[in-house]
């Protein structure tokens, strides 16, 4: 394997992260923000993929939404977590390198997507360079006019997370072979800004 994730370095993160999302759910709070700009994208009945689903509160949004709906992570204490929280939701505990096609399809699930989600930060959580590979392997995944979307910190983000200016994301994204159709600020897509970044991609061979 590869060098560890930012996410499997930072045990402090992850604790936070599991706390604050057990508490929020339990207090009936709107966790879902994500999930409804990935709808409003999103066919009806669409074949998605949460990449990087944590403990599930995206996934599950976008099921009960009536989609199709792949959620993959690899920290098994949020699998764990996401298992109890949501046990109608299957979870392929697996990171996003090492969802292949063949990997998908053998768990029984749908091998490409009209819609990835790949948000709440997981994006400056992945392993030290591993973010071309990760964008292209995304990237594969997709159907034909399927799109990606992405959401992360660009300040005051996580303290264990790495900094990744715009630019860097979109060089990124364009050595593996997506286009940005759309950035903004929130998931209510407020105007682009310096704190946090939204964005929409798709792949250049559409
Ligand atoms: C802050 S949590 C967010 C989880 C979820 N997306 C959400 O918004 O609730 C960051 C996530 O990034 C995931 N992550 C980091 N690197 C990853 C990789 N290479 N493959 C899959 N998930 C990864 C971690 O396992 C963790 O679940």
């Amino acid at each position: 394997m590869g060098r560890p994730t930012r996410w499997a370095l930072a045990a402090t993160g992850v604790t936070r992260y599991s706390t604050t999302f057990t508490d929020l759910v339990a207090r009936g709070a709107d966790v879902d923000g994500e999930a409804r700009l990935a709808d409003a994208v999103a066919p009806r009945g669409a074949r998605i993929l949460d990449a990087g689903s944590g403990m599930g509160r995206v996934a599950a949004a976008l099921a009960a939404r009536g989609h199709q709906v792949v959620a993959a992570e690899p920290d098994p204490t949020l699998v764990e977590q996401s298992l109890r929280t949501y046990p109608h939701l299957p979870v392929v505990p697996l990171d996003i390198l090492s969802l292949t096609p063949e990997a998908l399809a053998s768990r029984g699930g749908p091998a490409e997507f009209d819609v990835i989600v790949c948000v709440g930060n997981v994006m400056i959580y992945l392993a030290e360079d591993s973010e071309v590979a990760v964008l292209t392997r995304l990237r594969e995944l997709l159907a034909p006019g399927g799109r990606i979307l992405v959401g992360f910190h660009l300040t005051d983000g996580p303290s264990t997370a790495r900094v990744y200016p715009p630019d860097e994301f979109v060089a990124d994204a364009t050595a593996a072979g997506l286009r940005v159709d759309l950035r903004a600020g929130s998931y209510e897509l407020h105007p682009a800004n310096d704190e946090y970044a939204v964005w929409l991609l798709s792949s250049t061979g559409d």
